[in-house]
């Protein structure tokens, strides 16, 4: 790293401005003035009711006021408050207008001194973050289980909070539950349920709200090595612990690569099938999705890449959701070192091929704006945000900052800015302003191509996969003509790998009757349990009408709600009037399975069933 000149120390005092100045600014997505007061410390006391499904209790805040205003501004949405108080003293609130997806603004009058307030309030059952799972939604079908999902902005529709990446707090809680059921969260967890159905939880490590979560069910816990372990309902447990084998292996990667982790342990819940994402980061407890259980560990890039964002995301965090990419590209890009430090370069050029290949098709559907790494969501969902760009663009960005620098210099560098800003929240302005004072050879970067503008850089780094170059001749043998049984003896596809197929069936045209009863009939795409290869099988039979595969469709739509999985296969089918019919009659009986974040998005494909 290059010593520090003046221009640099210039730079950075620059930039530590634009990152404080940040909360003097109208936050996008929340109504929050951290600039005047800020909360430091939430405590939580809540009891799930599962009858009712309301989480009901109270939110005790410690406040950092920051300037004379007597104003609390907190965001929330759908909760009921019932009192405000600070020590014996009452307090004056208002709830605002409400706006659509942002819901409402608490407004609180705070008394001359007094650094604490506690508002005592009950979540609505239509919470989105909540998903309530009566028993027979989940794997075992015995217990009712709970979940939360707070990213990007559901955290206030279950815990009065500044709803801001910018606001970062600790926080303790006490969760009552019933007393057969364990409650986990993203903070110091059990490993045992206990008699009483009380649990007590602290994060000590100060986290924004997006990562405030909670998980409640019939819950069981294995070890998997000195600082991990996995909790899922009893059934789902060995598989999860089989599929997990690595993880010490991806810790210690990890922080070779960009120093300690931070977040004492890390562990893995497997949640029922309905989670409506591969996995969410919630520290020191990942949420995963069970469809990742292959029964081969061929999908655990998603542990690396939830593993990943304990420097990226949870240490480093996004300041707007505009500057997603902060988070999410940083990530995969993380996550691709992870996975090529622990099972070799050939791969994770693999997986670069599928991320690469993925980008330039969603590219190719993005307004040009929505293709900026750096974002504008102003006025909307920032979940309108999750788009390839912020992952793989964003990926491929860093990636050539490697390539351009060099691998040492890069990551000397990468280790220097994980340290230098953990604990704070950082804007793509501020992220530039330290790159060019802090990497050599940054000016050799092309950034802005990358950063504010559309379309994929002539500059983008250059995939080489023998492997899957392979697979693209095979698919290409397919199309000509030759067998399924011939392809599969001279590719050697009994070999082949989750990621080979799903380059073969993404690669593949639209394929007539004949050709997918022969590529059926051969390598049984029907009966794959492999959600991956599951999914881009759906697409082609939905595309060829192919009717053998048309139930194991329903069960797919029926039995699991991961949105990455849904919306393109929701998607194709309204494309055809047949297809329309089909999808509106299984959303039908599917919808009230799905959580609020995929049900909203399928209403949109589909329509709300009447
Ligand atoms: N943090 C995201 C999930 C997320 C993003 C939730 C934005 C809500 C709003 C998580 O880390 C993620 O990226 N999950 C991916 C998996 C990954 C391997 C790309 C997913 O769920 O598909
Ligand atoms: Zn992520």
């Amino acid at each position: 790293m290059k010593s520090m000149s003046f221009v640099s120390v210039f730079v950075l005092l620059l930039c530590s401005f634009l990152v404080a100045d940040l909360s003097a600014q109208k936050l996008p997505h929340s109504c929050a003035r951290p600039d005047q007061v800020a909360i430091k410390h939430l405590h939580l006391d809540l009891k799930v009711d599962f009858e009712e499904k309301k989480l009901t209790g109270s939110a005790k805040l410690d406040l950092d006021r920051k300037s004379d205003a007597n104003e609390l501004r907190l965001d929330t949405n759908g909760l009921s408050i019932t009192k405000v108080t600070s020590g014996d003293n009452e307090l004056k609130w208002e709830l605002g207008e409400h706006m659509s997806t942002l819901g409402q603004a608490l407004t609180i009058t705070l008394p001359e001194s007094g650094d604490e307030v506690t508002i005592e309030y009950s979540s609505s059952p239509g919470a989105e973050a909540v998903q309530w799972l009566s028993p027979e939604q989940t794997t075992d079908k015995k217990y009712p289980f709970l979940f939360t999902q707070s990213q990007a902005i559901l955290a206030r529709t279950w815990v009065p909070c500044q709803d801001t990446p910018a606001v970062r707090m600790t926080y303790s809680a006490k969760i009552t539950v019933p007393s057969e059921l364990m409650a986990v969260m993203s903070a110091s967890n059990p490993q045992e349920k206990n008699d009483t159905g009380v649990y007590e939880f602290e994060m000590k490590q100060p986290i924004p709200s997006y990562l405030l979560a909670l998980a409640v069910g019939d819950l069981k816990f294995q070890s998997l090595g000195p600082r991990s372990g996995v909790y899922s309902e009893p059934s789902v447990l060995k598989r999860a612990v089989y599929e997990l084998h690595d993880t010490e292996k991806m810790i210690a990667a990890a922080e070779e690569l960009y120093g300690p982790y931070r977040w004492d342990r890390y562990d893995v819940i497997f949640l029922p099938s309905s989670f409506p994402f591969g996995g969410m980061e919630n520290p020191r407890l990942t949420f995963a999705t069970p469809t990742i259980l292959a029964g081969d560990r061929s999908l655990v890039a998603l542990i690396a890449h939830e593993l990943a964002h304990s420097w990226s995301g949870n240490l480093v965090t996004n300041a707007t959701w505009d500057d997603f990419w902060l988070n999410e590209g940083f990530t995969v890009y993380f996550e691709q070192r992870i996975m090529e430090s622990i099972y070799g370069r050939k791969y994770s050029e693999m997986l670069a091929r599928l991320s690469l290949d993925g980008l330039k098709e969603e590219i190719a559907e993005l307004k040009a704006r929505d293709q900026w790494l750096k974002l504008d969501l102003t006025g909307r969902n920032p979940d309108d945000g999750m788009t390839a760009i912020a992952y793989d663009k964003g990926y491929f960005f860093l990636r050539k900052c490697e390539e351009t620098v060099g691998r040492e210099n890069w990551d000397a560098f990468l280790k220097g800015y994980f340290d230098k800003f953990a604990f704070k929240s950082m804007t793509t302005e501020s992220f530039i302003d330290y790159v060019e004072a802090n990497l050599e050879g940054a000016d050799k970067l092309n950034y802005k191509a990358w950063i504010y503008a559309g379309g994929l850089p002539a500059d983008c780094p250059v995939v080489t996969t023998e492997e899957l170059a392979k697979v693209g001749t095979a698919c290409e043998a397919f199309v000509d003509g030759k067998s399924a049984a011939d392809i599969a003896k001279e590719f050697g596809t009994a070999d082949w790998t989750t990621h080979h197929w799903n380059h073969f069936l993404r690669e593949l045209p639209k394929l007539s009757t004949d050709q997918m009863k022969a590529l059926d009939a051969q390598f049984e795409f029907t009966k794959s349990g492999n959600s991956e290869i599951t999914h881009d099988w759906l697409m082609h039979v939905i595309a060829s009408e192919y009717q053998p595969g048309m139930e194991k469709l329903e069960a797919f739509l029926t039995g699991q709600g991961r949105r990455k999985f849904l919306q393109p296969l929701y998607t194709k089918l309204v494309e055809t009037e047949r297809g329309k019919e089909i999808a509106k009659r299984i959303y039908a009986k599917a919808r009230s399975g799905y959580h609020a974040v995929s049900s909203q998005t399928i209403d949109g494909i589909v329509g709300v069933p009447q």
